[in-house]
């Protein structure tokens, strides 16, 4: 690094606060900012009609039925939120071992993405492809005898997904599941399928995270899932090299754009992309750290405002070119404020 000369005849030659005196200047050397194009909204999708439930593990977010989501997009459209990303709440009866709701034409991702793109079709919509809102135990992929999540039969699955996500109307497709091989397989299927448009938006980094709890509550996998955990396809927390091995092979798989999740204790893993790749870096701010922020919030311990936007910007500084985020319309109201 280039070195300055810090002192001249008694006086400091270099004084960092004379950049940061005045808002003015403080705004013309400003590296990074949020801007309401960075934002996707996660959104819970429920059956029924004009109808939603609190998520009490997430104050503020609510799972929406399928026409009270449609004026949610609209709403978060005319906010200027480029995109939002779907995740359905599988009733108890459509869960099976083979997690065939998962590709059925009349799911409720699938219903969902259908009438979004028909009442507000400049939004993106982003689906979960992964199978734990489907199977019975609550894992991402399906069991073999001695109920290991076995990998490639869980491929031919997750290719049903996407292909029926697509064939729906998804702009982007995001495979959340961590099974080895899957970006390559979804990419194969959609082009022959006649949707090489279709994006690819690879969960490559993503991590055995005990911060998704209030999502696996909100989705209602927790309880199917019960004591068992992730750890034999999630990434360990303890790595960090293997983040770049795992996005290495999603894009040559086909991936478009790559995330890392969670977001705020994986910082460095979004440099470490971002600089490696140079590929769209995206970072998902998780149902966890959205929870343990509200509850600082709602005991009067945090600004609520300046400590969203702060942590949101950190993702920005780290790398991130897009951000997931449950404050994605509280944030893009704000911004719109200012
Ligand atoms: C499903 C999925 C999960 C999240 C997004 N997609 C949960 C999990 O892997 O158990 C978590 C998101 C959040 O915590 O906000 N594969």
């Amino acid at each position: 690094m280039k070195q300055y000369p810090t002192e001249q005849a008694g006086f400091p030659a270099q004084r960092p606060r004379r950049l940061r005196r005045d808002a003015a200047t403080r705004r013309l050397v400003r590296e990074s900012a949020i801007s309401v194009d960075d934002l996707i909204q996660p959104v819970f999708v429920i059956d029924g009609e004009d109808r939603s439930e609190a998520v009490p593990s997430m104050p503020g977010v609510e799972r929406l039925t399928i026409d009270r989501l449609q004026h949610e997009a609209a709403h978060l459209a005319e906010l200027g939120v480029p995109a939002m990303a779907i995740f359905p709440v599988t009733p108890a009866e459509a869960k099976s071992d083979d997690a065939a709701e998962a590709w059925n034409p009349q799911g409720l991702a699938q219903r969902a993405v259908r009438a979004i793109k028909a009442s507000t079709p400049d939004i993106a919509v982003i689906t979960d492809v992964a199978l734990d809102p489907f199977t019975r135990h609550g894992q991402d992929g399906l069991l073999d005898e001695s109920g290991y999540v076995a990998n490639d039969i869980t491929l031919e699955a997750l290719v049903r997904q996407a292909r029926s996500h697509a064939e729906a109307g998804a702009d982007i497709v995001a495979p959340s599941d961590m099974m080895d091989g899957r970006v390559g397989a979804i990419r194969a299927a959609l082009e022959a399928d006649s949707h090489p448009e279709t994006r690819i938006l690879a969960y490559a980094a993503k991590y055995a995270s005990a911060f998704y709890g209030p999502f696996r509550d909100a989705v209602g996998s927790a309880g199917n899932l019960g004591s068992g955990d992730k750890r034999t396809y999630q990434m360990d927390p303890g790595n960090s090299a293997e983040a770049l091995r795992e996005v290495a092979m999603d894009l040559a798989e086909g991936a478009d754009m790559v995330m890392i999740k969670p977001g705020m204790p994986y910082l460095d893993i979004i440099r470490r992309v971002r600089d490696a790749f140079e590929v769209p870096t995206f970072a998902y701010q998780v149902s966890g750290e959205y929870a343990m922020l509200n509850a600082a919030f709602d005991n009067g311990w945090l600004d609520r405002r300046a400590c969203v936007m702060e942590a949101l910007l950190g993702f920005k500084r780290a790398g991130a070119d897009a951000i997931l985020t449950y404050f994605a319309r509280e944030v893009a109201g704000w911004l719109a404020e200012t």
